[in-house]
């Protein structure tokens, strides 16, 4: 596994979507590639670490060296998440987790009505970042925050309130971010921030691995 900054460390990075089944072909899902998670897997392995990476369902290949788990449902990613960080020094949470999903799936195929209106009943997901920050000794733990304005402050809002160890904020407005190969984000920790400027997904990846590294090892985590 050679010889970075993450020799003999456990990795885990969660990635891409979560599908939510309404009946046997539908499903509620959300606009992630998962092509930064999956980047940031593959960064961390060169790193040295030994990383499992949970994939929601992508159509991506599975990077050389790394351990993959693929499960469908936020539920389903939650228990393979917190089975994975289970005595791992480092979380990140790159997926994009269904924040609803329907209260039960349909066994059958829902039929239309004569025009008359669909109402699903919601139910809120777990959210499996605030899961692992409440285990016994957790990880060192980095979540992403998308939004379309206020970037900062909502970011470095969830950083205190999930209990975060580093939060990498991600500018969607205008169609950014997703589904595209560059992208651009902003670190923020306790006491400090930089800016990485919009660059390919995977040198992307590669700069957040060496900040996430160098802020683990200083101790600035638990
Ligand atoms: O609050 P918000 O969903 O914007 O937070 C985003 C961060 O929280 C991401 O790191 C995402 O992976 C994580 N998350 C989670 N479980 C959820 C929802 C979001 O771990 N149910």
């Amino acid at each position: 596994f050679g010889d970075g900054p993450l020799r003999g460390r456990k990795v885990v990075v969660s990635a891409g979507p979560t599908y939510e089944d309404i009946d046997p072909v539908r499903f509620i899902g959300n606009r992630s590639s998962g092509r930064m998670g999956f980047a940031i897997a593959d960064a961390a392995r060169e790193a040295g670490a030994d990383v499992t990476l949970v994939a929601g369902p992508v159509a991506l290949a599975t990077p050389a060296g790394v351990a993959r788990v693929d499960v469908r449902s936020a539920r389903q990613m939650h228990d393979a998440v917190l089975a994975a960080c289970d005595g791992s020094d480092i979380y990140i949470g790159a997926a994009a987790v269904g924040d609803y999903r329907p209260e039960q799936a349909a066994g059958q195929k829902l039929k239309k009505h004569d025009g008359a209106p669909l109402r699903l009943e919601l139910t809120e997901n777990p959210d499996i970042l605030a899961a692992v920050a409440a285990r016994p000794r957790p990880p060192f733990l980095v979540g992403f925050a998308a939004e379309t304005h206020e970037l900062a402050r909502y970011a470095q809002d969830k950083l205190r309130r999930k209990g975060l160890d580093m939060i990498a904020a991600n500018d969607v407005g205008d169609g950014r971010g997703f589904e595209v190969a560059d992208n651009a984000l902003v670190l923020y920790w306790r006491d400090g921030s930089v800016s990485l400027p919009r660059m390919p997904k995977t040198d992307l990846a590669r700069q957040l691995v060496a900040h996430i590294a160098e802020r683990f090892l200083s101790g600035h985590g638990h």
